[in-house]
């Protein structure tokens, strides 16, 4: 028997085992490496005399691919049994019930102060914030309420210490303070947040939320406040048209001070803005008291302008058909299910709250 018979037989045998794959590796390198049987014999093809060298090599190569694709296969039969054991043994039992997939909403008090501040920020306000816990000089004094001022009576102030130097801010007109103390201006700001007074009924609530505005610059009058907020109650409301009214007030720390009702009516029992001849207060505003911009150390000579805070929830109740304040704050989720809002990236395999 030729050597290239016996290698073939020989190996063909070897192979027909139940290998692991380190032994069929062992097998590829004793045929095929630097000194394996088949690579000598090829080393061996000068020697062969010539009349035989054809029929060698043709019968070496033959040898040659046919043990080389048995390797092969042997190799992929012992894969894919590895791969087929493991899925065997981390089989994932699909019969088992889903966890459930709960998906938040977004409150529509949070969804309110986006849509304000997106109006806002699109004619060049940017967003400021300020601590909830205030000192009395920020949300009184420097706003030009002096001490004996009923203003701080009316506010029914939540102080936290008993010399009322600390307090919860009933307002967020100390975060105008808080802005102009730190930069210089102009100004162009507006300022969400949470406010607190001691108040509590069905269009009142201890904790509640407004926005302040704000606008120094040299120039600005009481027809840019207008301008202003008219474009915002319209954006906010998303209608063409508005019916505004700007009622004398007073405020201590803005001289003219106004309060703004908008126009409604009740239509089949909903509320519809813009129309009717029923009037609805929204806000307060005025022209930047120059006390206060002295206070800031800004130079009223030089600069004015015009501040405005909106009340938040009642714009959210407004808007969104909601007629009970205290309802925002009970945390009933199926309250807020039904009020919510969903957030914009809901995921694909989205199916509900599971409640
Ligand atoms: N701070 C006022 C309040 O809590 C609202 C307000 C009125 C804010 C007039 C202002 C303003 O900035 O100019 O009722």
């Amino acid at each position: 028997m030729s050597d290239i018979k016996k290698i073939k037989d020989d190996f063909l045998l070897k192979l027909k085992g139940n290998l692991d794959l380190n032994q069929v590796n062992q097998i590829k390198t004793d045929l095929f490496g630097k000194a394996g049987l088949i690579s000598s014999q090829f080393k061996m093809l000068g020697k062969v005399a010539e009349k035989e060298r054809k029929k060698f090599a043709s019968d070496l190569n033959q040898v040659k691919d046919e043990l080389q694709n048995l390797i092969s296969e042997k190799i992929d039969d012992i894969e894919t049994k590895e791969i087929n054991q493991k899925l065997e043994k981390e089989k994932v039992d699909i019969t088992l019930p889903e966890r459930p997939f709960t998906q938040g909403k977004i409150h529509p008090v949070s969804q309110v102060i986006d849509e304000i501040s997106s109006i806002f920020s699109e004619i060049g306000f940017s967003v400021e914030e300020g601590p909830d816990i205030e000192n009395e000089y920020n949300n009184f004094t420097a706003l030009n309420t002096p001490d004996n001022h009923p203003a701080r009576d009316m506010h029914d102030t939540f102080y936290l210490d008993d010399k009322k130097e600390l307090l919860l801010r009933t307002h967020t007109s100390p975060v105008q303070i808080r802005t102009m103390l730190n930069d210089k201006p102009p100004f162009k700001i507006i300022a969400p947040g949470r406010t607190y007074r001691s108040d509590s009924d069905q269009t009142h609530a201890p904790m509640f939320h407004q926005v302040e505005g704000l606008h120094i610059d040299k120039d600005i009058n009481m027809g840019h406040l207008k301008g202003c907020l008219n474009y915002f109650i319209k954006e906010f409301f998303e209608v063409d048209k508005i019916k505004m009214r700007f009622r004398p007030s007073h405020f201590p720390f803005t001289e003219p001070s106004a309060e703004v009702d908008i126009g409604y009516e009740i239509k089949d029992g909903k509320i519809v803005i813009g129309e009717g001849d029923k009037w609805l207060e929204v806000l307060g505003c005025g022209m930047v008291h120059p006390n206060v911009l002295i206070n800031v150390k800004v130079n009223p000579d030089e600069f004015q302008g015009y501040a405005f805070g909106i009340g938040i929830d009642r714009l959210a109740m407004l808007k969104y058909g909601i007629n009970d304040l205290r309802a925002f704050f009970d945390c009933d989720y199926r309250w807020l299910n039904h009020f919510g809002f969903d957030p914009i990236d809901v995921p694909t395999n989205y199916r509900g709250l599971s409640r």
